[in-house]
């Protein structure tokens, strides 16, 4: 059974962040797109689509803007109860906020009641992929996949190891930490649409046995991703140079452990030397870019211009809870921002790529998702793009497409998605 969904169509062509925007994307003002069998069959203008399916069920969403779902390159689901709270910095915020939250989830009931509400969250911000930290009990796994395959997402995730600096009840060992995750690994990994990324949770949590394990274990599984943390605040790099005095700087304790490669995902990356990024480049690893993260523990600004510039696989990532926000509007606002305070002026083609076909890449996932086009699977978000008052009086000034969509993306929240779509069948929030 096939079925057309009617709008205005957005797909990428290219990537604006190489070429000129306007040849990047393709924008049909009557679009439609069709599918079946939970993937795209074709995305074209809506009268030709129809004459040639005359039997698809039609949905028609009028002037609603159709693009790829958004795809959250890094996020943490156990700090959904947690985000916005108060204060400080990132060290002190882990240890007064995120480690105690995290030992809740020894239980497996209040696991799965969490990841069900964060990937009901996600949904209702338009966002059909994420790449999820678990905590280091491996029910916090079994709940976030199963909520996951319950609802027929293409998610990934996996459990945190640490084995150092975290409360008692919140550490594994070397040896635990690799047994749990191996076994997690090999129960969920390519199950449906579910991927096991291994999951160390940033050096100064990991004594170099437990690095050099995960290392192994990555080694011994190398069509798995493995995200972590790297480069993210001043003081966390000070502590990484004073737990491991022997490494010239953060990514080489990572590289001296195997934890460098081209699926490796490194969260924030903000504050990298030249030889960092030279090596994340030759890799082939990827960069998460979380900035409202960055702006609300008050990391710093992170050089998304350098980073596509180098090649970099880069997505977008709202780092719930330490990010401030689960909508991946207000993330792209936030990245515009901090564009703009490195006086980099980046164009809403570029901010919408990073938020779909850039996570897409840096989870290298780019050949099922993150753009609306023919062979990639139908996770789908319709946008309004007259959602609130402000958003409408000022989006009905628009001369072009990027002055009608970029009210949205400063302004948009979840307010602003009027439909999702999972594997071609729209979920009902
Ligand atoms: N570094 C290590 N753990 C975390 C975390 O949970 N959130 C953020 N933002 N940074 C981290
Ligand atoms: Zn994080």
């Amino acid at each position: 059974m096939s079925q057309l969904i009617l709008g205005q169509t957005f797909s990428f062509t290219g990537n604006p962040w190489h070429m000129p925007a306007g040849e990047a994307v393709r924008h049909i003002r009557r679009g439609a797109v069709l599918v079946a069998d939970g993937k795209i069959i074709a995305v074209d203008e809506a009268d030709t689509l129809i004459a040639a399916h005359p039997a698809a069920k039609i949905t028609d969403h009028g002037e609603g803007l159709i693009m790829a779902g958004f795809v959250d390159s890094h996020a943490h689901f156990p700090q959904t109860a947690i985000i916005a709270s108060w204060g400080k910095r990132l060290i002190d915020w882990l240890n007064t906020y995120t480690f105690p939250e995290e030992s809740r989830f020894s239980d497996p009931d209040y696991a799965a009641q969490v990841a069900n509400t964060y990937l009901d969250l996600n949904l209702g911000n338009g966002i059909t992929t994420a790449s999820a930290f678990c905590t280091i009990h491996p029910a916090s796994v079994d709940a976030y996949f199963s909520a996951a395959q319950a609802r027929g997402l293409r998610m990934l995730g996996g459990k945190v190891m640490m084995d150092r600096n975290a409360p008692d009840n919140l550490r594994d060992t070397a040896k635990s930490g690799y047994d749990d995750s191996k076994a997690l690994l090999q129960k969920w990994h390519g199950v449906e649409r579910l991927s096991y990324v291994i999951t160390p949770r940033f050096a100064p949590t990991s004594t170099p046995e437990q690095l050099e394990a995960t290392g192994a274990l990555w080694a011994e599984h190398p069509d798995t991703l493995m995200q972590t943390h790297l480069s993210e605040q001043h003081e966390e790099l000070a502590w990484v140079k004073e737990l491991f005095p022997e490494h010239s700087d953060y990514l080489a304790v990572y590289e001296h452990f195997g934890l460098l490669g081209p699926g490796a995902i490194m969260g924030h990356s903000i504050y990298l030397a030249d030889r960092e990024w030279d090596a994340i480049r030759d890799a082939g690893a990827s960069i998460a870019h979380c900035p409202t993260s960055n702006a609300f523990i008050g990391s710093g600004l992170f050089h998304a211009v350098r980073a596509h510039a180098l090649g970099i696989r880069t997505g977008l990532a709202t780092d719930v809870g330490g990010g401030s926000s689960f909508s991946m509007l207000r993330t792209m606002a936030s990245a515009y921002e901090i564009g703009q305070l490195r006086n980099d002026a980046l164009h809403p083609a570029q901010l919408l790529y990073m938020a779909t076909a850039g996570s897409a890449q840096a989870l290298h996932l780019e050949d099922k998702i993150g753009n609306l086009e023919a062979g990639k699977e139908a996770d789908i978000v319709v946008l309004d793009l007259a959602s609130t008052p402000v958003i409408r009086q000022t989006a009905a000034r628009a001369d072009n497409l990027w002055e009608a969509l970029f009210p949205t993306l400063m302004l948009g929240d979840d307010r602003a998605i009027k439909a999702v779509y999972i594997a071609g069948k729209r979920h009902s929030g």
